[in-house]
């Protein structure tokens, strides 16, 4: 019969008949009268088996980990108690050789050895990517991002696409990147906040996927140059609203992706002991994180207990969030260590409705607030923090035409990634990462 040209994926629902599937030799074994090639394509792997003269053929003894083939074969459910991918082989009858890789010195084995140098793995990034781990971590992020698409789509938020080129800071002038921009100083943008919030009269809530931009000066395993940012602003909600609209996006797009039937058992593989977030998750006031800091013997940045004003960093916030040991809704910080435009809490105006979702393993994975709503404060708030309130024009205007009760959030793509499939660092849950002395490949 003539071979129906098929992606691995789809093998399983095919046995009996007669493919041809393309793909790279992933693991190799050839012995006399007898070569196993397990091909990848993406969508999957399959064993193909090879036997009698095709197995002897000097073209297969010379096969190299890989190298491209194109195989035409009958699928064959296994027998009991005899294991392969998908519980099935490719008994081949005809294969060409479409690009052969190299052998010897420059063997993909040889580039590629798991315990090299970090830095080496880096350079050799696009190799590693072929590996089961990243392109695991790469098809859990796909799913991530589809799954959080869908809640948003049924919550009915708006998709935009605000710039990446800007000329207004968010979070600091510290991490800003510089852009000479037609002889004029420009940004990348560090948080599509402000563009959010100006779509909210003409589009209602409104949500974004987009790269943000973060010159950090400090190597840690949750920061990244350049990462995906997932940013959604909601008008007329109080902060209980926004504190259950992430909690019930967080749980709702979790349960998606591990129903999902390519991420979820990538997820069993890479994070066994992963546990789904139940609601509602545990409230804590950051006032009370500082008790409880204090209590457990856990000093600040300086060595010493925790004060009303201190930033709690990456290494007392994980400690805490671990011993905790489930999803945190951090709220109620300090004016003075968050950003100019968070709304002060109306029964007590040295802290500021926002919030940072932390998560076991890794800590925080969102940061959000509700929104100062008044021309007048915000301009204060510009005035406190140094900045040129007039390249923000546009900005008061969202307050000086129409305002409302409005306020958002981001989520870190990689820091969701890292916790879900329980990587050490965010590098390893970004396709090509880029960080302090990194920009390649
Ligand atoms: O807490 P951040 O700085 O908040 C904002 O940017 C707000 N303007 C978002 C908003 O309200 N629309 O960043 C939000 C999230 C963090 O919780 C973290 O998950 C992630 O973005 N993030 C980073 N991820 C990787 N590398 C970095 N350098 C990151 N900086 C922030
Ligand atoms: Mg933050």
């Amino acid at each position: 019969p003539v071979a129906q040209k098929i992606k691995i994926g789809k093998a399983t629902e095919l046995i009996g008949k007669r493919v041809l599937i393309q793909g790279w030799v992933h693991r190799l074994r050839v012995q006399k009268g007898l070569a196993f090639i397990v091909l990848r394509d993406g969508t999957g792997f399959v064993q193909c088996v090879l036997s009698g003269d095709l197995a002897n053929a000097y073209q297969t003894t010379q096969l190299t980990l890989e190298t491209t083939l194109s195989i035409k074969g009958t699928i064959e459910k296994l027998p009991e108690g005899k294991s392969a991918p998908g519980g099935i082989d490719l008994v081949v009858d005809y294969y060409d050789i479409v690009g052969l890789a190299p052998s010897g010195e420059d063997s993909f084995s040889n580039k590629v050895q798991e315990d090299a140098d970090p830095q080496l793995l880096l350079d050799q990034r696009h190799l590693v990517l072929r590996g089961e781990t990243l392109s695991g971590v790469m098809k859990v992020r796909a799913a991530l991002l589809k799954s959080i698409r869908k809640v948003y789509v049924e919550e009915g938020i708006c998709e935009v696409t605000p710039p990446c080129m800007v000329q207004t800071q968010v979070e600091g002038g510290s991490t800003l990147f510089k852009l000479g921009y037609y002889g004029e100083e420009a940004y990348l943008t560090q948080s599509s906040q402000l563009y959010l919030e100006t779509c909210l009269p003409a589009l209602g809530d409104v949500y974004c996927i987009q790269e943000s931009f973060r010159a950090e000066k400090s190597h840690t395993r949750r920061h990244l140059s350049e990462y995906t940012h997932i940013e959604a602003e909601l008008g007329f909600i109080s902060f209980e609203d926004l504190l259950s609209h992430i909690e019930i996006l967080i749980t709702k797009s979790i349960q998606y992706v591990l129903k999902d039937p390519v991420a979820g058992p990538l997820i069993k593989q890479l994070n066994p002991g992963f546990v789904a977030p139940k609601l509602p998750f545990k409230r804590m006031e950051y006032i009370h994180a500082l008790e409880w800091l204090n209590e457990h013997g856990i000093p600040n940045e300086d060595g010493e207990p925790f004060k009303f004003g201190d930033d709690i960093a990456e290494a007392a916030e994980r400690k805490m969030t671990d011993t905790i040991g489930v999803p945190i809704l951090l709220i109620r910080f300090p004016v003075e260590i968050k950003s100019f435009y968070m709304k002060k809490c109306a029964d007590d105006p040295r802290v500021t409705e926002s919030v940072d979702v932390l998560m076991p393993t890794v800590g925080e994975i969102t940061g959000g607030s509700m929104r100062i709503e008044s021309v007048e404060e915000l301009l204060a708030g510009f005035k406190r923090e140094n900045i040129d309130a007039s390249a923000y024009y546009w900005f008061v205007d969202q307050r000086k035409y129409g305002t409302c009760p409005h306020g958002g959030y981001g989520l870190g793509t990689e820091r969701i990634l890292a916790w879900l499939c329980n990587r050490f660092t965010v590098r390893d849950c970004s396709l090509y990462p880029r960080f302090t002395g990194r920009c390649k490949p």
